[in-house]
């Protein structure tokens, strides 16, 4: 979508490099607040016109993202309609990770790096650089960054970051934005209402995505810490007592402990809702009794039934029960992206948009919903490490399945790979999985 009008805040972001900004002199900026307002949109556009408004052919610019598969979809798949009807021609170099921007005679080489990519950060060591915008900076290594900064030989160089809020004592917060003076770098807080192109509805639908610390961070935009329950607002909004319609595919997923208790839930999908139908909760202290991997299997064999499972994701560090599973050949199984703060906060989206719901016959899930808990007085966010079974099964399960990023190829083609033969309707929706 071509952008027909900027909020003023925005306007700032896209000119205050010109000359006669007020902000000219200075070397870097930082936008940081709420989602969706037109940071990365704004900055990326503004990056561009700067490194055209000056320099030469010689000099050359890194877009960098958390990684580059995810710099390519939220940063270059919206900027490339904007700069083409402007028109610039786009050449991509795929393999090189290169972007060719020219306007008219005049051509910029802008290079493509992914913070969290293995690879990336010995690539930006050997390259010098007049410009470097860092796209979610706040979700890159500080060693990355440092390294990306410290490319920017040039005189005339500056530093772009955009970010969500995260935790209090977040490096970028206390070295950057708290010291922004210090670093002659212009600060921009960006909130909801700055992106003119959310209507009153779009915006309502957010701000009801998100609770607690993610509300006050990803809507207010404010760097605060996560304090008290994990999922407070869990209630029986968000389960169910009988599923609306046979299901059309089914998923297990997968906590495994030895000590600490086993948790698994049996998913089936109706429409674009997944339910939580069944689970298995077994607590080796509470049942003063241990169960081998063959008796969890077992577990696992009565919670599927006679259903197809379609896949069983489970904990990637359960090793010897992945094998369990494997080698029984009935399941196939895929591990689960373990990333916890990204994790929760899908699960808590997930809960509040009703695109998963428990059943109210999930008593260990529902006790846990009601316990699990936020560590206090940590300098990271961290959730307590106890009743977190059910939870971390959840979140595997909305992590790999509901919601599996673009770049987790594993867990993709292995779902295609067992889709029945026929194939069935999934695959329509956007956010659809499979
Ligand atoms: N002024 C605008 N006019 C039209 N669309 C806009 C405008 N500002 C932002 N957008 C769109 O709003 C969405 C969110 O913008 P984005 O830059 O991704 O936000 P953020 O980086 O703050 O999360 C994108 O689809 C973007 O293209
Ligand atoms: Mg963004």
């Amino acid at each position: 979508m071509i952008p027909r009008r900027f909020s003023e805040k925005q306007r700032a972001l896209l000119s205050w490099w010109c000359p006669d900004s007020p902000y000219a002199n200075h070397t870097a900026i930082l936008c940081d607040g709420a989602v969706r307002s037109g940071k990365t949109l704004c900055m990326s556009l503004s990056f561009v016109l700067w490194a055209f408004s000056g320099f030469s052919e010689e000099d050359r610019f890194a877009f960098c993202g958390k990684t580059i598969a995810s710099l390519r979809r939220n940063l270059l798949a919206p900027l490339r309609p904007l700069l083409l009807h402007y028109g610039f021609q786009w050449e991509e170099q795929l393999s090189r990770n290169r972007l060719l921007l020219s306007y008219g005679k005049d051509c910029r080489e802008f290079y493509l790096f992914g913070g969290r990519d293995e690879s990336s950060a010995g690539l930006i060591q050997g390259i010098t650089l007049a410009g470097v915008l860092l796209d979610e900076a706040a979700l890159m290594p500080r060693s990355f960054v440092e390294q990306a900064l410290a490319r920017c030989s040039s005189e005339q160089a500056r530093f772009w970051f955009n970010c969500n809020p995260e935790h209090p004592y977040h490096w970028l917060y206390q070295e950057w934005i708290c010291k922004a003076a210090e670093k002659n770098a212009l600060r921009l807080h960006f909130e909801l209402d700055d992106n003119p192109s959310l209507s009153e509805k779009v915006k309502a639908r957010y701000r009801s995505l998100y609770s607690g610390a993610f509300y006050e961070r990803f809507i207010l935009g404010k760097w605060v810490r996560a304090e008290g329950l994990v999922y407070p607002f869990f209630s029986e909004r968000h389960q169910f007592k009988a599923l609306p319609a046979p299901c059309a595919e089914w998923v297990i997923s997968c906590d495994y402990g030895t000590v600490n208790p086993t948790s698994m839930g049996l998913w089936g999908r109706c429409g674009d809702v997944w339910y939580r139908t069944e689970e298995y909760y077994f607590d080796s202290r509470r049942e003063q009794a241990s169960r081998t991997d063959e008796e969890h299997y077992a577990a696992l064999e009565q919670l599927a039934g006679s259903l197809p499972i379609r896949a069983v994701v489970a904990d990637p560090s359960a090793a010897s029960f992945l094998e369990t599973i494997r080698r029984k050949g009935r399941f196939p199984v895929i591990p689960a992206k373990n990333e916890v703060l990204d994790g929760i906060r899908r699960v808590s989206s997930a809960l509040q948009e009703g695109r998963i719901r428990i059943s109210s016959r999930c008593a260990d899930s529902i006790r846990e919903f009601g316990l699990y808990a936020w560590e206090e007085n940590t300098a990271l966010d961290r959730p307590k490490k106890e009743h977190d079974h059910a939870m971390d099964d959840i979140r595997y399960f909305v992590s790999t399945i509901l919601d599996p990023q673009p770049e987790d190829f594993a867990a993709f083609s292995l779902l295609r790979e067992t889709q029945p033969a026929g194939g069935s309707s999934a695959g329509t929706a956007e956010r659809r999985s499979f």
